[in-house]
């Protein structure tokens, strides 16, 4: 039995999927079995918890072999901090796999560190941390930023900051490969896994990529890096904005393909046209 942590969201959706399809036994851990109502693909379990609780997490662990952890604490609904979910809930999960003899794919992102200006790479490096201290056989796959993702705040939000920054995006749904891979193949405990896209392109960019592929026109528009700097005391999201518009957040992912090489590595302009089609069921 696999257990999911965040199985409901972007990337989990995908992987229980795959996983179900490949005749895995699936259980999604989630705060809300609601949003488990669009997973309706085969048999699947459904466990109600939330990682920053450790008791609603021994209770789902009947039977599982491996945990799966792909929980994001940056935003969303219900109180969440990335210390709180990422860090410490992260940590929850990794200690009950440890008692029960389970092993633990965990997400992570690509430039975790503790030194890190943003808050959600730091707490990613100590969950990291945690996991690699333990008992459980582990693995970790950190990623660049979802290019879905972004096409869709982009779609409606303005540019934060100047938007000329490179930046790696990859589509989830490789990432979602690699996460399969991950729980399929014992070979690849003890390892990190970095996935991210063919390329490095600017908010300006993907953003002028979006509309072509949307068939869109729209004028962007930017939140000033002022703005941003007079929010970050007060709020991680402009605190967030504006290192993704200041620190270095390229990244090479040609060069870290030898454990994933049978793994796609989309155009973003496929990724983009997918997503453009398959419009997500949750959000
Ligand atoms: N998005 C990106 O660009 C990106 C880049 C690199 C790495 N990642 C990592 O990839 C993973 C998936 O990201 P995503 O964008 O697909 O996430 P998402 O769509 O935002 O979904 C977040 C998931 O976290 C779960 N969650 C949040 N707080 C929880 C809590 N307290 N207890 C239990 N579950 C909780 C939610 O479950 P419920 O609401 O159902 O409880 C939901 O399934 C995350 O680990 C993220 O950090 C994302």
């Amino acid at each position: 039995m696999i257990l999911v942590a965040g199985g409901t969201g972007r990337l989990g959706t995908i992987v229980v999927s795959h996983l179900v399809a490949g005749g895995h036994e699936v259980r999604v851990f989630t705060r809300d079995p609601e949003r488990a109502r669009h997973l309706n693909e085969g048999p699947l379990e459904i466990a109600r918890g939330d990682v920053r609780d450790r008791r609603s997490i021994e209770s789902a662990m009947n039977g599982v072999t491996t945990v799966v952890s792909a929980v994001q604490g940056f935003a969303g609904p219900g109180r969440v901090t990335p210390e709180s979910v990422d860090r410490d809930g992260n940590a929850n999960l990794v200690d009950a796999a440890g008692r029960a003899g389970a092993d633990v794919v965990m997400m992570s992102i690509v430039g975790a560190s503790d030194d890190s200006p943003m808050e959600l790479f730091r707490a990613k490096h100590a969950a990291e941390h945690h996991l690699r201290a333990g008992d459980a056989p582990w693995t970790i796959v950190r990623a660049t930023a979802f290019v879905e993702l972004w096409a869709e705040i982009l779609g409606k939000a303005p540019v934060f900051g100047r938007g000329d920054n490179p930046i790696n995006f990859v589509s989830v749904r490789d990432v979602a490969a690699v996460v399969e891979r991950a729980v399929d193949r014992p070979e690849l405990r003890g390892r990190i896994l970095e996935v991210g896209g063919p390329a490095n392109v600017t908010f300006n960019e993907l953003a002028a990529l979006v509309q072509e592929v949307r068939g869109t026109r729209r004028k962007l528009h930017h939140v000033p890096r002022w703005l941003l700097r007079a929010l970050a005391p007060v709020a991680r999201q402009p605190r967030a904005a504006l290192a993704m518009d200041t620190v270095d957040m390229t990244f090479d992912a040609a060069s870290r393909r030898a454990l994933i090489a049978d793994v796609p590595m989309t155009a973003l302009r496929s990724a983009l046209s997918d997503a453009v089609v398959h419009a997500r069921p949750h959000s």
